[in-house]
């Protein structure tokens, strides 16, 4: 097939270099985009008189049915083509004639492509941010139901302070909503429209760019014609904001891996999100965790990909830039998987409270709470410290809890303990007592909860 730019050319291309160049084997999942982006062009060359309305028309028509059969996959797109752009102009122009060569007018490949794979980060933008509207409901749901679930809080792995698992769950709606809020600060960002850049110095046309902006729902267009085609910052702000994300779905993933372990046991997946091993009958592995864990490193890959592609291109465009669009796909592709399957496995995973409760009873996370006792009663912090630690020190040689220690055994390290500690160091008490903004208590995650639900509703 001979290329829409073979004018100047004597020979035909090498067939590896064909392959080398084509990008139409992964940028084809770019044709809705395109196809949106040369309806709006073309009805912005027709508005401004540039080509007739009867070009127009038919351009639209052709267009539309181009699509369709592409919806349903009756055209087969190949390396005959070289990209996605050509391959529908050239579609279009065997199906309509000479007004399919019109449709170019004004316009380069190099403003076509930065205008749709702008269209298509922004429309994966917001499938991510409605999965992670869904996923902020699960999380808040799950911390409902948990508000007085006692949980050990840990620092280092090590049991500290009694916390809730409700209080844990919201901890991760904090982040997810960071997320939310970073995607559509991107999103904000990237609303300028290229299209209109041309090549890298505008055109001679008298298009109107606002107008092929507005059409696309972009709310301007973009400033500058050569930063307008070479710009990719916002491939890169959405894989940042990916990679970020990504990093709070492996730490929660980390913790699912250790609680789902006999180790902890905190909770248990369900069948249908679990996996079986070849050989061990008895094994029933988090693999969902450890892949959402292990493709945080794939989707920051890709963010590293064209931040390094990227550095040392001249303005404005060149062909390094081609390479923008596997490291997007592939970032959105495994984002979205990842939450699909995350989100109903948070769904459905049993919460075992009362293996929560016994680790909690076992790693003396009260301690802080009975030098908070001894604080109370007038003791200087720093020596009911010391005091709580060395009963700590006992209890551990007589294998008990500080809980299980009499009386008369903490009244010899300090005449101020009476009977009420029992109480004071009780896990619900501890719990209950942290009250401070963002703490654990019951009441105050109901609060953050609430908060929370507010943000949600307001998406
Ligand atoms: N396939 C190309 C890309 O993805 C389209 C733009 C080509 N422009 C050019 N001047 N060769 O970047």
């Amino acid at each position: 097939m001979a290329k829409l730019w073979a004018g100047r050319f004597s020979k035909n291309t090498d067939e590896t270099v064909n392959a080398f160049n084509a990008s139409i084997l992964f940028d084809q999942r770019l044709y809705p985009q395109d196809i949106e982006g040369s309806l709006a062009h073309s009805e912005m060359l027709a508005r401004q008189g540039i080509i007739s309305l009867e070009d127009k028309e038919a351009i639209h028509q052709g267009l539309k049915e181009i699509k369709e059969a592409l919806d349903q996959k009756q055209i087969v797109l190949d390396q005959r083509y070289e990209d996605i752009h050509m391959a529908i102009e050239q579609i279009l122009t065997e199906k309509i004639g000479d007004a399919g060569k019109r449709l170019h007018t004004g316009r380069s490949r190099n403003d076509q492509v930065a205008l749709d794979v702008r269209l298509y980060v922004r429309k994966e933008l917001l499938e991510v941010s409605e999965l992670l509207k869904e996923l902020l409901r699960t999380l808040v749901q799950i911390a409902k139901e948990n508000t007085h679930t006692i949980l050990p809080g840990y620092t280092h792995l090590q049991r500290a302070q009694p916390i809730s698992f409700g209080h844990e769950m919201m901890a991760y709606a904090n982040m997810i909503r960071r997320d939310v809020k970073r995607i559509h600060n991107t999103l904000e960002v990237m609303d300028e429209c290229p299209l209109g850049s041309g090549a890298l110095a505008g055109t001679t046309y008298p298009l109107d760019r606002e107008l092929s902006a507005s059409l696309l729902g972009f709310s301007k267009a973009c400033d500058n014609s050569l930063d307008g085609v070479s710009d990719r910052d916002y491939c890169l702000e959405a894989m940042s904001d990916l990679s970020i994300l990504m990093m709070h779905l492996s730490r929660l993933s980390e913790e699912v891996i250790a609680w789902c372990s006999w180790e902890f046991k905190f909770i248990e997946l369900d069948d249908a999100f679990a996996t079986g091993s070849s050989i061990m009958p008895q094994k029933k592995n988090p693999d969902i965790c450890e892949l959402i864990r292990g493709k945080t490193g794939r989707v920051y890959g890709d963010l590293m990909q064209l931040l390094t592609t990227m550095k040392g291109i001249p303005l404005a465009y060149n062909k390094d830039m081609q390479e923008d669009k596997e490291s997007v796909f592939d970032a959105f592709d495994t984002v979205k998987i990842c939450l699909q399957v995350l989100i109903p496995m948070l769904e459905t995973m049993q919460v075992l409270d009362e293996n929560m409760k016994n680790a909690a009873m076992k790693g003396f996370i009260n301690a802080t709470d009975m030098a908070d006792y001894l604080t109370r009663k007038g003791m200087p912090f720093r020596d009911a410290y010391k005091i709580t630690g060395q009963l700590v020190a006992k209890a551990l040689e007589k294998k008990q809890g500080l809980n299980e220690l009499s009386l008369d055994e903490l009244k010899e390290y300090s005449d101020l303990f009476e009977d009420d500690v029992y109480d004071a160091i009780d896990l619900l008490t501890c719990l209950n007592a942290r009250l401070t903004k963002g703490g654990p208590s019951p009441a105050e995650v109901s609060r953050q909860i609430k908060v929370m639900e507010e943000f949600i509703d307001s998406l």
